[in-house]
């Protein structure tokens, strides 16, 4: 079935939320005022459970969807995934991935590896200790977050490296970041500082640009542009021209790329999200808990994603990042 929104997008890719919880306080996150104890974290019975994932991933298989991110707040927090990746990977043409903040892949590699499990993606915003631990906020230090990430290449899962720069905080580990994985041949992408959730005081100028990470690299590591992978690519992409590996820049703020947006979200607790941006979801847990057919569930995928308009990116203002929001702890990245 080929599902298309007003603005003839495909849904291709579907990131699910596993849980609202993470074990970082990351600043441009989950800020400790705003995430500390008394956060009103979801209870274990709102949480869609794995067989209510597994069967919304085969109905979403449905409509046209070819990847599956797992995303948090942090995945591997919650207990027993790798029976979760189980249950995905049984659909064997899937591009299965996850998001992590690496710090528990370690222990989890090999199970989540074993499972099916196809390859991962490490959150790292610094290769130096003390930024690093001002940005996770809990004292987290870097070697165990690349011990991870190299177990977890060391048994045949491709790894990628998201940087999230934020100007003043970690601008200085941009050099070292893209020295460090250009020897590691990881693909390190540079993410926009961008206005999610409600609760990170964003501003434009704590944004780092694209073109600005990009013209220093080049300065000392020469870059070509390199065509993206597939349409609708996050990441621009960029070749050292000593052909020593690849780059990509996220430019969600000074370049949106909403045109080609193929993606769809699933919150924790089971809500479908049209636009990492958007102010509602839609609710899936509770068609599922009142006995929906897998007929109507489909339905009513088709249905929001025939509505579909969203561009947040494009028609981003001063304005509209005061818009009440959800959380990314709430429907990943
Ligand atoms: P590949 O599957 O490896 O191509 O990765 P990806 O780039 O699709 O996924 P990833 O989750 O690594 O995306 C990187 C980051 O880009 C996310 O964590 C978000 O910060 C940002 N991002 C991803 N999708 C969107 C989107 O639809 N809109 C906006 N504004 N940002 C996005
Ligand atoms: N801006 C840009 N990226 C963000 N992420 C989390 N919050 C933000 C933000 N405000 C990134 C994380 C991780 C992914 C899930 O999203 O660092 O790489
Ligand atoms: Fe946790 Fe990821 Fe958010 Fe950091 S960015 S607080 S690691 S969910
Ligand atoms: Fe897609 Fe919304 Fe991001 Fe635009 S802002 S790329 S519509 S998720």
């Amino acid at each position: 079935m080929n599902l298309i929104d007003t603005l003839n997008r495909p849904l291709r890719d579907l990131r699910i939320s596993v849980t609202d919880r993470c074990n970082f306080r990351c600043v441009y996150c989950m800020p400790k005022e705003v995430f500390g104890s008394n956060y009103p974290y979801l209870k274990r019975n709102q949480i869609l459970t794995f067989e209510e994932i597994n069967r919304l991933a085969k109905i979403f298989s449905w409509h046209g969807v070819k990847k599956i991110r797992l995303t948090g707040g942090e995945p591997l927090v919650r207990k027993h995934l790798p029976d979760l990746i189980k249950m995905l990977a049984s659909n064997p043409d899937l591009d299965l991935t996850l998001t992590t903040n690496g710090s528990l892949l370690f222990q989890q590699a090999q199970a989540l590896k074993d499972a099916g499990l196809k390859r991962v993606t490490v959150s790292l915003d610094s290769l130096d200790d003390d930024t690093f631990k001002a940005m996770n906020d809990v004292d987290f230090p870097v070697a165990k977050v690349i011990e991870g990430m190299d177990f977890a290449y060391s048994i045949g899962l491709p790894i990628k490296v998201n940087m999230v720069v934020k100007r003043g905080v970690n601008e200085s580990s941009i050099l070292p970041m893209a020295r460090f994985f250009r020897e590691r041949k990881y693909i390190l992408r540079f993410i926009e500082y961008m206005d999610v959730g409600q609760s990170n005081g964003w501003r434009m100028d704590d944004v780092v640009s694209a073109k600005e990470i990009i013209s220093l690299i080049n300065a000392e590591m020469p870059l070509q542009p390199a065509d993206p992978n597939y349409r609708g690519e996050v990441a621009e992409r960029w070749q050292y021209r000593d052909g020593s590996g690849e780059i990509g820049v996220i430019a969600s703020v000074t370049q949106a790329f909403c045109r080609d947006c193929n993606r769809a979200r699933i919150s924790a607790e089971g809500s479908l999200y049209t636009c990492l941006f958007a102010i509602q979801g839609h609710n899936l847990r509770d068609l599922i808990r009142n006995g929906a057919t897998d007929e109507e569930i489909s339905e009513k995928i088709s249905q929001v994603w025939h509505k579909r308009a969203d561009r947040y990116s494009e028609i981003r203002s001063e304005n509209t990042t005061q818009l009440p929001k959800v959380e990314m702890s709430h429907i990943g990245g």
